[in-house]
């Protein structure tokens, strides 16, 4: 069997599709239902064609239900590689659903996924060797030390056993490396676990929450780890709640909400698309009538508020400079000024609301 992803000529969104070595095939796009005609290599021998894909993950129409819980409906999206992809979304949303959807540990009523281009389906085993997987619940043999653990998995993986107590280390966990994961606090195996994670230094992650757990320096390794491994070119699939971590490592988000997802665009996009505006404070000496009637004439400005010696206002991102005018041509002093683009918190909630 042959397995490759290909373009829709119609919509001109990708596909996998699979066929015999030879097979010419008409198709329907998995999008549009149009059909495609797909001619398969007459290679023989060959188990996957190898095609260049410049996605490393996509799904779609992904659909779960729970007996009568529609747990994820209809989910598409795609990640490049080497893009960080944020996957946000309350309690029950269907992240953890989605994300074991996507390594083939439970199966979708409908809906396909492929890892670099292969099929999860069809190529399990090949495609889930790209991938770095960071369960919701991490769980390792109590009675083994953290490094017989990760010597345990290094071997399954085919990784440098050298890796281990590097990793260990790096996690913050020297002084645990012989201590038996049984007696681990719940921080603590959250770090060996996005040590496990890292074993074999794949191309591809998927993290379920890797800050679930963690205290502050462990957020902030998470996320400098993160960043390192954009650098190197590795693809990262992460859902979380700490939406500040997200906002700082991602590329782009997807945003589900009862199984639906209901956005996926850059956080800065999704901000412009719900009108969310950046918010500008100001703290004068003093504000006078003059001073709050000189900004308010200004276009582009959508709210203004006084609270003391302190303004807010809402305007548009490119008009900060002529805020800032106005009030010193209308006799005003500023002392302070902070100005807040849209967070993700903002456009989360936004999405997400009852
Ligand atoms: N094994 C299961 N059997 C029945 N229902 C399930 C099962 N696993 C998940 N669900 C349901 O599917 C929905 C989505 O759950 P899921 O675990 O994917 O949410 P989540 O977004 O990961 O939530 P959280 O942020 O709390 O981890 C929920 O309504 C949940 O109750
Ligand atoms: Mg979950």
């Amino acid at each position: 069997m042959i397995t490759k992803t290909v373009e829709c000529r119609y919509c001109k969104s990708d596909f996998t599709v699979t066929g015999n070595p030879g097979e010419k095939l008409s198709i329907p796009c998995f999008n549009c239902n149009k059909k495609n005609v797909v001619t398969f290599s007459d290679k023989g021998g060959e188990f996957v064609e190898s095609v260049p894909v410049s996605y490393a993950l996509e799904v779609s129409g992904l659909v779960k239900i729970y007996k009568n819980v529609k747990a994820v409906d209809n989910i598409s999206f795609k990640v490049r590689k080497g893009e960080v992809f944020g996957f946000l979304g309350p309690n029950g949303a269907g992240k953890t659903t989605t994300i074991k959807s996507m390594l083939d540990l439970i199966h979708g009523d409908a809906g396909q996924i492929t890892i670099n281009g292969l099929d999860v389906r069809i190529n399990g085993k090949e495609a889930k060797k790209l991938v770095g997987y960071l369960p919701e619940k991490v769980a390792f043999y109590d009675n083994l030390t953290a490094l017989q653990n990760l010597l345990f998995y290094a071997e399954m993986k085919h990784a440098s056993k050298d890796e281990c107590k590097v990793l260990i280390e790096e996690f913050g966990l020297g002084d645990a490396v012989k201590k038996k994961v049984g007696t681990f606090s719940k921080g603590m195996v959250q770090r060996l676990g996005v040590a496990r994670t890292l074993l074999g230094n794949p191309p591809i992650y998927i993290l379920d929450e890797p800050t679930e757990g963690l205290d502050a320096r462990g957020v902030v390794l998470i996320r400098n780890k993160i960043k390192e491994l954009k650098q190197q070119g590795a693809t990262i699939f992460v859902s979380s709640h700490i939406l500040s971590e997200i906002q700082a490592v991602c590329d782009r988000v997807g945003i589900i909400s009862k199984g639906v997802l209901v956005a996926q665009d850059t956080v800065a996009e999704l901000s412009k698309k719900l009108n969310l505006k950046p918010k500008l404070t100001l703290e004068l000496e003093k504000v006078s009538d003059a001073v709050v009637d000189a900004i308010k004439k200004i276009s582009g400005i959508y709210d203004v508020k006084t609270i003391g010696c302190m303004i807010h206002v809402v305007c548009d991102s490119n008009i900060s400079a002529k805020v800032i005018v106005a009030i010193v041509n209308a006799g005003g002093n500023i002392v302070n000024l902070q100005t807040q683009t849209p967070s993700l918190e903002e456009v989360f909630l936004k999405y997400t609301e009852e």
